[in-house]
């Protein structure tokens, strides 16, 4: 009996909602408009407009990244394929890996280490703290790491791992590779590859970049590209191999089919980037999301992280007693058409400051239907406290 063709299907238009939520969570973030039309066209994946496409997107990652780099490679996949991608080229079997745990996606770089058979060492740190530092030292001297994993921000709990700098100079002293996952860091604060001396930072479309989710980016040191290019064994992965994958990004050859819309949405999302330049970006985003916190607490409420390990790129809320997650969300969404996140397990609420989220009409409108909708849950919030602060922060700025 063959499948019947399924009956009762709504169209699309029924699906969504007549106006789209304003989405104000952890990502996927709002898109510009330039970036949503190139999302809509396909060209050919090997021809001659694709070619300069690349080359451009290379280029403008160069800048993004801060790095001159001659190998930035494009991933078809989640932020996470990216960061699998560096994980499983750089991390070879058997080698011992040190993986600098804050949270949920620090611990998936190091479950990636573990599933390629590296031996893992993690150092917990401790809910809502930033890397020390030292103690990296003293874990490298012990357990001598060829490679190091950690996050810039760790979306999940809202910390920033503040001395990234410093600690990428401590494993470079003890010629150890460093791969960081900037997935919702990478163009809304600073992060100087080469500088820094870091070895693989990874980012995916959309988050900081705002670009649309399933087109990623990885950038590789020379020295870490000369270590993939040594390999003597071969890559379980066949799509994320970085030295097939460069025969579509360096070489104008096919590897698979390119995800061409989404390299197009790239494209002109890291063009934007370029003409607002990396510091009036990282300007942006900081005023934006420090007026924010500063409406949070005007208005009665407790930011989650404290100001030393506070990451500006996703700000946590702790919830009052008596305040299900689920019932602000939908209280939000349903009467202000305004999109936040939950969490994993923690007892918060997360507002996103990347890419559009972090303009004064949008925080206006995110700050009022979270002090609105906390109110109507019975919680006692001074609305006008916050928007006045929001006000006093932002309004000299135009954004
Ligand atoms: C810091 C961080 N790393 C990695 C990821 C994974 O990205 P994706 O969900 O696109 O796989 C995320 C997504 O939220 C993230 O915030």
């Amino acid at each position: 009996m063959p499948v019947q063709v399924p009956k009762g299907l709504i169209p699309l238009d029924n699906i969504l909602p007549d106006e789209p939520l304003l989405m104000m969570g952890a990502g996927p973030v709002p898109i510009p408009a330039r970036v949503a039309q190139a999302n809509s066209i396909v060209i050919n994946h090997l021809g001659d407009t694709m070619a300069q496409i690349i080359e451009q997107v290379k280029t403008m990652s160069g800048y993004v990244f801060q790095t001159d780099s001659s190998r930035i490679l494009g991933v078809a996949g989640p932020g996470s394929a990216a960061m699998e991608m560096a994980i499983v080229n750089i991390v070879e079997p058997g080698s011992p890996v040190l993986s600098i745990c804050n949270g949920f996606f620090s611990n998936r770089l190091a479950e990636m280490a573990e599933r390629v058979d590296a031996r893992v060492t993690r150092m917990h740190v401790r809910e809502g703290r930033t890397a020390d530092p030292e103690e990296v030292r003293e874990y490298i001297k012990k357990y001598n790491p060829r490679v190091l994993t950690m996050v810039q921000g760790e979306t999940s709990n809202t910390v920033l791992n503040r001395h990234l700098e410093e600690i990428a100079g401590i494993a470079r002293e003890h010629e150890c590779k460093i791969i960081v996952d900037a997935v919702c860091t990478l163009s809304t604060m600073p992060l100087q590859m080469d500088e820094w001396g870091i070895d693989a930072v990874i980012t995916g479309g959309q988050k900081g970049l705002a670009s649309i989710p399933g087109v990623s980016l990885v950038a590789f040191s020379s020295s870490a590209w000369q270590g993939i290019q040594q390999r003597p064994d071969q890559l379980k992965h066949w799509c994320l191999d970085a030295i097939l994958a460069n025969r579509f990004w360096y070489e104008k050859a096919y590897h698979y089919t390119a995800p061409v819309s989404g390299i197009l949405a790239l494209h002109e999302a890291l063009r934007l980037i370029c003409i607002e330049t990396l510091e009036q970006r990282f300007e942006r985003h900081l005023r934006c999301s420090t007026a924010l916190q500063s409406g949070i607490e005007s208005m009665g409420l407790s930011l989650f992280t404290s100001p030393a390990a506070r990451l500006n790129s996703v700000v946590g809320i702790t919830l009052p007693i008596d305040v299900d997650s689920k019932n602000l969300l939908a209280h939000m969404s349903d009467r202000y058409r305004v999109e936040i996140s939950g969490s994993f397990g923690l007892n918060i609420v997360r507002i996103g400051q990347m890419g559009e989220q972090s303009r004064s009409h949008n925080i206006f409108r995110t700050l009022h239907a979270l002090g609105a909708s906390m109110f109507a849950l019975g919680v006692k919030v001074n609305i006008p406290a916050g928007v006045a602060a929001l006000e006093s922060t932002l309004d000299e700025f135009i954004f």
